[in-house]
């Protein structure tokens, strides 16, 4: 489908998964200029046999699965069919209306957000195939807005030391902007409050800071994601953050809480105490943000700081991170149709699908959810 939120460029199918959907038995329509921004232009879908749908009831018409990268609209929903499974980042957590929108629809939604981070799943895992290209492009924003070099340059009009960086929160977007700076030529260091993350931060060649005290022995999910920390551990995350952001050129921080608001890491006083100059970016920002004063959306300047607040990093390297996409889509659909009869089937009891299922028979179903209500 055409995406219909602003400043969305990607496209939740490119050519050659069609080309992998046609093969496991699906009949493909693509609606007309899905793939424009995402510079896969509809020529392309045409050549591998799928149809392109004049408009998006068109589309919609008649079909049996749904792949999107941001879900569809309310007033959408009326040409989809009952019982329709609908795929797509449906932003579970803060998109209430929608996903009830979907339930009274009688589609079967599917939030990509919560597939459990199992090992079967990691190939359907969009969380971190997009958070690992917004987290290098996260890097090249601030080289764009910062007024200096980042690697060290030995010149005969003199030396440029290299950019410092700090990258706040070592999760699978933190770790590539790690990557990312390093080979820039910058100098690295990370934290993060899970201490798992600190040989991975070091093994990328960055200097790992954190508080580590008794806390941290239980700072992480079975799942791997981060818990809220207490106000104590805060307090002395603080003090260490204000004394490591003074000497940064460059911050960018990642850190998310699942369902809940992204921990305020940079204060007003911490931008204060930074060179002028200096750039943060913050990933975190459509969750809250990380960095006081970022604004979603926003090239905020204060403090001689410039703090950048883009939305939705991944759309800025579309063509990749479509491509990603729509190989997870893939990886999810594929096990559901059956080899015999080409039928999709959701098998009952399926950790994957329990997981990420979220609307069915008409109502809300997942329990984090129903938990959230
Ligand atoms: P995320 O996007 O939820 O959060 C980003 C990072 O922020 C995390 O590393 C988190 O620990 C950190 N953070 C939270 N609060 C913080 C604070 N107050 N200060 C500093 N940092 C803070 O996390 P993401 O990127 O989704 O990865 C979470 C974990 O899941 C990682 O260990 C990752 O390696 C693991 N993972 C496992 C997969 C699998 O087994 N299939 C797939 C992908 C990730």
């Amino acid at each position: 489908m055409k995406e219909t939120k602003l400043d969305e460029n990607r496209v939740a199918a490119t050519p050659d998964s069609v080309k992998a959907l046609i093969k496991l038995g699906f009949d493909v329509a693509v609606e007309q200029g899905a793939g424009d921004k995402a510079s896969f232009p509809d020529h392309l879908y045409e050549a591998t046999g799928a149809t392109v749908a004049k408009n998006q009831g068109d589309a919609l018409a008649g079909a049996d699965v749904v792949l999107t990268v941001r879900g569809l609209e309310p007033n959408a929903l009326g040409a989809v069919q009952s019982g329709a499974l609908l795929l797509g980042l449906l932003d579970p957590y803060g998109s209430n209306a929608a996903i009830a929108a979907y339930a009274k629809a009688g589609v079967r939604a599917v939030a990509l957000e919560f597939v459990p981070r199992i090992s079967r799943a990691q190939a359907m895992d969009v969380l971190s195939s997009q958070a690992n290209l917004a987290g290098y492009k996260s890097v090249l924003e601030a080289a764009h807005y910062y007024n200096r070099a980042f690697p060290m340059m030995m010149t005969a009009a003199g030396t440029i030391a290299p950019a410092r960086v700090l990258v706040m929160g070592a999760g699978v977007a933190g770790l590539q902007a790690i990557a990312t700076a390093r080979r820039l030529g910058a100098v690295v260091s990370a934290t993060d409050v899970r201490l798992a993350a600190k040989e991975q931060v070091e093994s990328l060649g960055a200097k790992f800071v954190m508080v580590e005290d008794d806390e941290v022995k239980d700072a992480e999910t079975a799942g791997g994601y981060a818990k809220e920390m207490s106000e104590a551990y805060k307090q002395k995350q603080a003090a260490l953050i204000a004394e490591t952001i003074k000497k940064q050129d460059i911050v960018i921080t990642t850190a998310l809480i699942p369902g809940r608001p992204a921990p305020l890491l940079v204060s007003e006083d911490m931008l204060k105490s930074m060179k002028p100059g200096s750039v943060l970016v913050d990933m975190a920002v459509e969750q809250g943000g990380n960095v006081a004063g970022a604004k979603a959306g926003e090239i905020v300047r204060r403090d001689g700081v410039t703090i950048v607040g883009h939305r939705n990093l991944p759309s800025l390297v579309a063509t990749d991170a479509s491509s990603l996409y729509a190989k997870n889509l893939l990886n999810y659909l594929t096990p559901l149709v059956d080899s015999e009869t080409g039928k999709l089937v959701l098998p009952d009891g399926d950790e994957i699908i329990e997981g990420s299922l979220v609307t069915k028979d008409g109502a809300v179903i997942h329990p984090r959810l129903l938990d959230a209500a």
